[in-house]
């Protein structure tokens, strides 16, 4: 018997592993996803429940990210590294809700991503999506299509929210990092979230965290949590903005949102400025 609101799987994904973008689907409540995610979100459940509300405290970090950068720093062309399947607050639609001819790039090597982002980005002509994978940044920089949309001689928005914690150590995180800020002309903008190792600060999560990051590695082959410094780190010599690299919801809290969710220390993000 099909499952209540089974999904139909777009070709190239395969329904028998779980992916991070339909875990990640599956812990915002959306319907991109299979069982085999699913049973991700219920593992981690039972030793971290406070997940679901971090990924929404993510998408809602994320939003404020933008419409600061739109609205307040002038950014008028993005690129979404890992940017996950099309949810609530989308950056284009964040972006184009301030200004309408702000450009988007979305990337991600998920193949539903392609599938369902397609499908949201068809009527857009300032928006794209495009299948890569973040471990070989300079492709993405060289791809025909980001030059199409992106320019390399103004300031750009680079996004990198919750996806260099998939990035394994031996694949160089900070070197994905570097390439990428390298790229970037004077006065454009990194953001970043990134899982937290708080194992010192707060020692009664230490044992938490690291249960989930085995079930993260166990069942999706990545998930890190890293020390602040590390995470600094990939920010290069760009400047902190305040309030500096904060559990997410203590990053300029928008007054008209009061109930937004709350992150947890060991999920920490940022904005900084090329000099
Ligand atoms: C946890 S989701 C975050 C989505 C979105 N950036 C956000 O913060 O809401 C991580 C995303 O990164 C993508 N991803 C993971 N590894 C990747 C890689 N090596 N290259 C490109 N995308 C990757 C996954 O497919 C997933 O969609």
């Amino acid at each position: 018997m099909e499952e209540e609101g089974a999904l139909s799987a777009p070709s190239g994904v395969d329904t028998t592993r779980p992916s991070i973008a339909r875990a990640y689907n599956a812990y915002l409540g959306g319907k991109d996803n299979f069982p085999v995610d699913r049973e991700v979100v219920r593992k981690t459940d039972e030793v971290l429940p406070e997940v679901s509300e971090c990924a929404r405290a993510n998408r809602a970090f994320l939003r404020r990210v933008v419409r600061y950068l739109v609205g307040e720093a002038g950014i008028r062309q993005f690129i979404d590294l890992g940017s996950g399947l099309p949810s609530a607050g989308n950056v284009h639609e964040v972006a184009q809700a301030i200004d309408p001819t702000v450009r988007v790039v979305y990337v991600d090597n998920d193949p539903m991503v392609l599938a369902h982002a397609r499908a949201l980005l068809a009527i857009n002509n300032t928006t794209t999506v495009i299948t890569s994978d973040v471990r070989s940044p300079q492709e993405i920089l060289d791809a025909a299509e980001v030059r199409e949309y992106i320019d390399f001689g103004q300031p750009v928005g680079m996004l990198l929210f919750a996806i260099l914690h998939h990035i394994n150590d031996w694949e160089d995180p900070g070197g994905i990092a570097r390439t990428f800020r390298d790229a970037l002309p004077s006065g454009s903008y990194v953001g970043i979230s990134h899982f937290c190792d708080v194992s010192e600060e707060y020692p009664d999560e230490a044992e938490r965290t690291a249960a989930t990051e085995k079930i993260f590695n166990e069942m999706l082959g990545t998930g890190r949590w890293r020390r602040r410094e590390e995470i600094l780190s990939y920010l290069g010599d760009f400047e902190l903005l305040e309030p500096g690299l904060v559990p997410l919801q203590e990053w300029r809290p928008d007054p008209n949102d009061p109930g937004e969710p709350f992150s947890h220390h060991w999920l920490v993000g940022g904005v900084a400025k090329k000099r």
